[in-house]
């Protein structure tokens, strides 16, 4: 059973700070409600266990096991009672993507614990309805806040026309490192104008502790419903919600056809699945192949059960989209790389048949068992590829998760440089962007991240730093693939109204 609100009252009515120490034993398993922030005792991969505070996102019981889970060993140790409720924590300072439900018996009772901060006091009610009498408050922000703030960061970061609009700092928490640099950039001749600066620690401290930009706001999709999935040969591990039917969440693993994308409880319904699957590729048309990597053209319409498989699947890794169902709008973009046994998924991105914001991009996937391999590089390329077919600037749709800010930043200042050292004469931000399809708004912000931007007599000049041609020649020494745009047999497909009209 879930345990109920919690009956002893460990708070201070005053509203003050809670007190955070609590002598051993005096918290017992009911004190344990969604919101409360507890000691969890995480075992680690060297085997030993560290003891990591954790925010209680939800709670229920012990799913039975599945027919299909293995035995667990005849000498193996009872079940010890209190696991008979399992809690979905999240790490406090770490990546959501490492949320998790653990037994009760992993939960540390006798160190301290921290209620949430009432809103309102009057008002405030836990998730059973009642009300939750006056919790201590906690001096350190809600890790919603963080959040929130990283968000704002991102957006402010990425978004395309606010180059005049941003803040000094769209994150009061990052420290600008370079901020004693001599020459004048930006930044100092317009305080209005300058986008927040990133040092790569301060990417990857962000990384590790925030998750991905944007939290879903319902309370269910903050949980995450699914252990591994099993594609092909790979088995990984899901990194939030994805509304799979519910008869199959919380299986140990779901087996996927890598090529249909339909899922199965258990590896003998899959293998009876693929005696009758004649699918090896994706469905729709190949537009690029150059050795063993191809791209297949999807309308989201006409493949509407395979494109949303795609959707649930790539759900499992994106944690700010929500569209799964509706996938007439978009067209797939998926990449593969073939073998003797078929054309295998890598990664994939959904395109809007059209979009008003001039987006080139809605949805980008590297399924995690092919991520930081440089596919995500080549998916964001080919996306601009088409882009320079149809004539059109674009930029990815807003907000971006952290790892595709992190992936479009690297391709935004690869291709920017290359085209800075490669021209002899000088070149302006509008050839930059008719090279390359990339807007004004994405190379002003990459620019400027990289302190690129200066004012030189009464004008803003773009100029290529020591540091910035020294890692272009680092990015140049890797061994990567690339797009040949003459391999790419493309036209921008014509929607007509009638195709347009997606029937809501
Ligand atoms: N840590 C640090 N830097 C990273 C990381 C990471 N985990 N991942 C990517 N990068 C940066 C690096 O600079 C990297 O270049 P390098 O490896 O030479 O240093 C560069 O991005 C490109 O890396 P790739 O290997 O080409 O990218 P990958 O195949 O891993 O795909 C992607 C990137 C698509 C963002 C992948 O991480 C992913 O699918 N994530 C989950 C889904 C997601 O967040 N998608 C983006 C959502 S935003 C949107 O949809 C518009
Ligand atoms: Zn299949």
């Amino acid at each position: 059973m879930a345990p109920s609100t919690p009956s002893t009252p460990h708070r201070s009515d005053s509203g003050s700070p809670a007190p955070t120490a609590a002598p051993p034993g005096s918290y017992t398993i009911e004190d344990v409600v969604p919101g409360v922030k507890i000691f969890v005792d995480k075992p680690l991969p060297n085997g030993t266990t560290e003891q990591r505070k954790a925010e209680i996102l939800s709670s229920r019981a012990k799913p039975p096991p599945s027919a299909f889970a293995p035995k667990p060993p005849a000498d193996a140790p009872p079940p010890d009672p209190r696991d008979d409720t399992e809690y979905y924590v999240h790490y406090v300072e770490f990546n959501k993507r490492l949320d998790e439900w653990v037994g009760g018996s992993r939960l540390v009772l006798d160190r301290e614990m921290e209620w949430p901060k009432p809103k309102d006091e009057g008002k405030k009610k836990d998730k059973s309805g009642k009300a939750t009498p006056g919790k201590a408050a906690v001096d350190s922000p809600r890790p919603s806040l963080l959040k929130k703030a990283a968000t704002k960061a991102a957006m402010a970061a990425t978004s395309k026309d606010s180059v005049g609009k941003r803040k000094a700092k769209a994150d009061p928490d990052e420290e600008d490192e370079e901020d004693e640099e001599d020459e004048i950039d930006l930044t100092a001749s317009n305080p209005q104008a300058a986008p927040p600066v990133f040092s790569k620690k301060q990417e990857i401290e962000k990384l590790r502790t925030s998750g991905s930009m944007t939290q879903s706001h319902s309370e269910i999709s903050r949980v995450k419903n699914l252990d591994k999935l099993q594609i092909g040969k790979h088995q990984v591990e899901a990194w939030y919600f994805s509304p799979y039917p519910i008869e199959y969440a919380h299986l140990p693993v779901l087996y996927l056809c890598e090529f249909c994308l339909l899922y199965y409880p258990s590896f003998t319904q899959l293998k009876r699945h693929r005696t009758k699957c004649t699918l090896y590729h994706p469905p729709g048309n190949e537009i690029y192949r150059s050795g063993n990597v191809s791209f297949w053209e999807i309308d989201g319409r006409r493949q509407r059960t395979w494109c949303r498989n795609l959707c649930l699947l790539s759900k499992c890794f994106l944690d700010h989209k929500t569209l799964y169902y509706d996938v007439d709008p978009f067209m797939y973009y998926c990449m593969t790389v073939k073998d003797e046994y078929g054309y295998h998924l890598i990664g994939y991105f959904s395109k809007e048949k059209e979009s008003a914001e001039g987006y080139n991009v809605a949805c980008i996937l590297t399924l995690p068992q092919h991520q930081r391999k440089g596919y995500g590089r080549v998916l964001i390329e080919f996306s601009y590829e088409l882009s320079k077919v149809e004539g059109k600037l674009g930029s990815p749709e807003k907000p971006l998760s952290d790892l595709g800010l992190l992936s479009y930043r690297a391709y935004w200042q690869e291709e920017i440089v290359k085209l800075l050292v490669n021209s002899h004469d000088e070149i302006t931000l509008d050839e930059i962007a008719q090279k390359t399809s990339i807007t004004h708004g994405d190379i002003m912000h990459t620019c400027q991240a990289l302190q690129m931007i200066k004012y030189y007599k009464g004008s803003h000049i773009i100029h290529l730093t020591d540091a910035v041609l020294e890692q272009h020649h680092k990015t140049q020494a890797k061994q990567r693939t690339s797009i040949d745009p003459s391999q790419l047999r493309w036209k921008p497909p014509v929607f007509s109204r009638a195709q347009l009209a997606f029937g809501f």
